[in-house]
């Protein structure tokens, strides 16, 4: 049988960002599970909730002061139980964050350990010096200048690859590996469907090693998915490791670790191949993409709660993508772009649905980002990535539908930027209208839920004689579908070399003369063959 990830549509949700349902300001549970309708609607398999434990909120929540809590402002284990219950009742399912490389320095483990001599002392990585792991590169580059930061109460230096308010915890210890194997069975416990492991190739420290992707990182991944395996046999675990693809797949194991990853090289080449009109460098990572164990996928996005990541690019590359689609420094932020998709892409339409024909037929399963399905904007003004984390536009009323509270009062001010604005860009509308991205986006989800072969079908690469046409094929034993995507912006003559003549075109249900085939500006197709 196939596992029910493979073919799934991800959402990723922001529970602070979604729906207030008490009015304070800022999103919560009983305003997220007041939006599960819709969700429903919109044809997602599974949302992805961001970290919602109890945190000062330094890094969006991924500074976890308490593993088995729920930050007040956002609700009640119970409301988490609910929300579950709720998600399950409508045929979707449910993964958290599990952020375990390192907690907040708010945390009482780290509070307790750096008292010297307490039990909790050997949970974080200390040193005398700061010169320890130096081959281990810095992460945040914009705000951090070294991975270790000096403790004054603790008498020594404390070891962290992000913030220096998240030390990170000592995996070489067993206490640590104990604790960190009940929080996922804590979750799971509780009915979640599965976990996104935050931040994982950075659990083990070693001198001499660029302490990233080390063989013990990999042996925890085991243990942890050994516990899955006996005790939650239909969780998934997905690897946040943002690495080349030899790297990646080590995340799968041989089938014992992860049973997904993201392709973190694929996406931003997306964005490449469309302003390059060549999608070399697109085919190219998919061909140096090694295989992946049975049963494993590939998690593929476009944009996320993040930065657009350009660590995965030449340095060439990166400066090309930030002379495309960050002009403006202050889009910058570390090696990446705060932007979101639809400003990306200056709100072209066109390109908009192509991108979105290309992860919903790539292989791998799709993520969406909250918002992108109605083409939110963003705010590069805002401090870090918060500019991509605004509050959801449902309508186009003076809190966008988002909260009951006073507009001066969100958490984070609305989108308002010209032709982003709630009242130009929100839910309430576009479902109203036939012709809106967010009908033509639930349109799409729809088609590719009656072909299970883009999730789970072999990928192959069909040459065509112009570097602006991506053609490929999906097949499976029921199916073959041959995806056509010009990412040039203007209509090219599709040269095709099959045997077979005749297609169906599985979204509009026409016939298609292979031979003549036509491709407006960024128009792609995706074809059903005998
Ligand atoms: C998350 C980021 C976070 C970082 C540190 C990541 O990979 O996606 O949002 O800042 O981990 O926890």
């Amino acid at each position: 049988m196939t596992p029910w990830y493979r073919t799934a549509v991800f959402y990723e949700v922001p529970v602070r960002s979604f729906s207030d349902g008490n009015g304070d300001g800022r999103g919560d549970f009983i305003g997220l599970i007041s939006k599960l309708d819709y969700l429903q609607w919109l044809g997602v398999d599974c949302l992805w909730l961001l970290p919602f434990f109890p945190s000062p909120l330094r890094d969006g929540g991924y500074d976890i002061s308490d593993y088995r809590g729920v930050l007040p402002e956002f609700g009640t284990l119970e409301d988490v139980r609910r929300l579950v219950e709720e998600v399950h009742r409508r045929g979707m399912r449910v993964i958290g964050d599990l952020v375990v490389n390192h907690t907040s320095s708010d945390h009482p483990w780290f509070q307790e350990a750096r008292h010297p001599g307490s039990p909790k002392r050997d949970w974080y990585v200390w040193s005398e010096t700061d010169q320890r792991f130096a081959d281990a590169r810095i992460i945040f580059i914009d705000t951090e200048s070294s991975n270790w930061s000096w403790d004054e109460e603790a008498g020594a230096y404390y070891w962290h690859r992000f913030y220096s308010h998240q030390p990170d915890l000592n995996f070489d210890n067993p206490e640590v590996r104990a604790e960190v194997l009940d929080i996922v069975r804590f979750w799971l416990g509780l009915g979640f469907d599965g976990l996104r492991l935050d931040a994982i190739p950075y659990l083990i420290e070693r001198e001499g090693t660029n302490c990233e992707n080390l063989p013990e990182t990999h042996d925890m991944i085991k243990e942890i998915r050994a516990v899955v395996d006996a005790e939650f046999p239909d969780a998934v675990l997905l690897a946040e490791a943002n690495q080349p693809p030899k790297d990646v797949v080590a995340y799968f194991g041989e089938g014992d670790e992860c049973h997904m990853c993201y392709h973190f090289p694929v996406m931003p080449r997306l964005f490449m191949s469309l302003r390059r009109q060549d999608v070399d460098k697109l085919t190219a990572i998919l061909a140096s993409t090694p295989p992946i164990p049975d049963g494993g996928q590939w998690a593929i996005f476009l944009r996320n709660h993040d930065e657009l990541t350009l660590e995965m690019v030449t340095e060439e590359e990166r400066q090309y993508m930030w002379d495309e689609y960050a002009p403006d420094r202050r889009m910058r932020l570390n090696f990446g772009i705060r932007r979101r998709l639809a400003p990306l892409l200056g709100g072209h339409r066109p390109a908009i649905e192509l991108l979105h024909g290309l992860l919903l037929s790539l292989p791998g399963s799709p993520i969406l980002y909250y918002g992108d399905e109605i083409g939110m904007g963003d705010n590069y003004l805002l401090p870090d990535r918060d500019g991509v984390r605004t509050p959801m536009q449902w309508d186009d009323s003076p809190t966008a539908g988002f909260s009951a509270a006073d507009p001066a009062d969100l958490f984070l001010p609305l989108v308002s930027t010209d032709g982003y604005r709630p009242a130009e860009v929100n839910v309430a509308t576009q479902q109203g209208d036939e012709g809106s991205l967010l009908n033509w986006i639930r349109d799409l989800l729809a088609v590719r839920s009656h072909h299970p072969v883009f999730g789970i079908g072999d990928f192959e690469v069909v040459p065509v004689d112009d570097p602006a046409i991506f053609a490929f094929l999906r097949a499976d034993s029921n199916e073959k579908v041959l995806v056509l995507a010009n990412v040039s912006k203007d209509g090219r003559a599709c040269p095709l070399d099959m045997e077979a003549a005749q297609a169906l075109d599985v979204r509009s249900g026409e016939r298609v003369d292979l031979s003549g085939l036509f491709l407006d500006g960024h128009e792609f197709r995706w074809l059903s063959i005998d």
